[in-house]
């Protein structure tokens, strides 16, 4: 993608300007045809042989980061839509959202069409982004612009490997594109496969892949941009590259949806490619624990009872519940080779979680208070909204068990909070921020400014959040 930031309108261009509700008046355009309301447009050809979409920006008094970031977004899919597919946005008194919009444009152009015929291909891909902004912000918007298109980037390839079938990425697979991406960000990256995870004790993964074909990996990457006494934050992702429920089996319908049990660990690949981009000054390691969770005559059984890396024990009830089973290896891992100041996991891990706050928020479970407050505000900006839900003692007791230190499911009620209070067994001292993506991790139609699919949600809100942290 080719980006320009210039300071005056070029002659002939498809062109994209915002307005607030209260400057919503364009001339010679009725003001029931465009009224500035969010995510409503109207193109117009203007003489000289330009085309202008101008799009909604809605209430001004409520107008912020992630309002430009979808506006941009819309203009990108209709402009595509059109053949267009050179952008010029005219930024005026947004200019110090350049940021945003080029975040928007590039998550809008995005779509998974890798196995499409040639014939339903989109029209147009987006080849260049100019961005029109005073003279005084030109070098601000030019380095606004590459974190922009970093996170845009990285967003998409999180999408891109999200929306690949299970049949294709497997953790041997998913293994492997990690040390692709090793190899171009400069990054770390150890992989252990299942001779190994068997002999060193990680008795949930090896639970929860053992009923499949495709064997399981642990995936380690490293990225070191900060002092070398510094302590790691680690950031650990389920991914489960298809979730059939094992023997205890989900329903058919909507079964095809479980390719993307593998979102969390997606999200921690598109972060340390973004880290390493950005050239964050921070150290970071990354644990992505990857099984396919499949029913076979080798398969994990309700009842089993499971010993994890650092030696606690688990009572299998349900075989769906097999996120928290491999998160609690990974966790282990993390805590006991990388000693992190921070562990932040990031896992599709309950129906429960929609059942609470549906997809728009994903839930966010922490002891660290300072951070509860500090991410949802970051996930407004980002985009990637967040709402605190509660762990504790009470929800802990729900999940005691006769036989082992805690069984896997525990019942109907509270199932996120549940599965959180799960994890704490596992993040013992070590600080710890947990985040439930199951409603946010990939949507089932088309928003205005996102094809459906997988997400990348995390990438930007993580980003950010591991910057502020220092
Ligand atoms: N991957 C699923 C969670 C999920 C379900 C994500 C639907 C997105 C949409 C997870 O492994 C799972 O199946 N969890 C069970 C746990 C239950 C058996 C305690 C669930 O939420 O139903
Ligand atoms: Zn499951
Ligand atoms: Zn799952």
């Amino acid at each position: 993608m080719k980006i320009d930031i210039r300071s005056s309108v070029p002659a002939t261009a498809n062109l994209v300007s915002f307005h607030s509700q209260e400057k919503a008046r364009i001339k010679g355009v009725p003001a029931e045809e465009f009224d500035g309301k969010r995510l409503t447009s109207v193109l117009l050809h203007e003489t000289g042989g330009s085309r202008k979409l101008h799009v909604g920006l809605g209430d001004p008094a409520k107008i912020g980061a992630n309002d430009l970031r979808q506006a941009a977004g819309l203009a990108t899919r209709q402009f595509l839509k059109i053949g267009a597919t050179a952008l010029t946005f005219e930024l005026g008194q947004w200019s110090a959202q350049a940021q945003a919009v080029i975040e928007g444009a590039i998550l809008g152009a995005y779509r998974y069409e890798t196995f499409c015929m040639p014939v339903d291909r989109r029209r147009a891909v987006l080849r260049s982004i100019t961005l029109v902004v005073p003279k005084k912000f030109t070098t601000a918007a030019n380095k606004a612009a590459h974190r922009g298109q970093v996170l845009g980037d990285s967003t998409n390839y999180v999408r891109q490997i999200g929306n690949t079938p299970a049949n294709i990425v497997s953790p041997a697979v998913l293994a492997e594109e990690a040390r692709k991406l090793a190899r171009t960000a400069k990054l770390k990256c150890t992989v252990l496969e299942e001779k190994e995870l068997k002999r060193k004790g990680f008795g949930g993964i090896m639970a929860v892949g053992q009923g499949s074909k495709n064997p399981p990996r642990l995936i380690v990457l490293e990225y070191r941009g900060g002092a070398k006494s510094q302590k790691p934050i680690a950031l650990v992702g389920k991914a489960v590259t298809f979730d059939s429920g094992g023997i205890s089996i989900k329903p058919a319908d909507r079964m095809d949806e479980m390719k993307f049990d593998k979102m969390g660990g997606c999200a921690v690949l598109g972060i340390l490619r973004a880290a390493a981009e950005l050239k964050l000054k921070v150290n970071l390691v990354g644990v992505i624990p990857s099984v396919e969770n499949m029913p076979d005559a080798g398969a994990y059984r309700p009842g089993d009872i499971v010993t994890t890396y650092d030696g606690k024990t688990i009572e299998v009830l349900n075989t769906d519940a097999e996120g928290r089973v491999i998160l609690a290896d990974a966790l282990s891992y993390a805590r006991k080779h990388h000693n992190p100041r921070l562990m932040i996991d990031m896992a599709t891990l309950t129906g429960a979680v929609i059942r609470a706050l549906g997809f728009y928020r994903a839930g966010l479970f922490t002891e660290v208070e300072e951070w509860r407050e500090q991410l949802v505000a970051i996930g407004e900006q980002t985009g990637e909204r967040l709402w605190p839900l509660p762990m504790g003692d009470e929800y802990a007791d729900k999940i005691k068990s006769d036989v082992a230190l805690v069984k896997n499911t525990g019942g109907p009620e509270a199932g996120a909070s549940t599965a959180a209070s799960f994890l704490r067994h596992w993040a013992e001292k070590t600080p710890w921020i947990h985040l439930d993506i199951a409603g946010t991790g990939w949507t089932t139609s088309n928003l205005p400014h996102l094809e459906k699919g997988a997400t990348g949600f995390g990438v930007r809100l993580l980003v950010e959040a591991i910057e502020r942290m220092g």
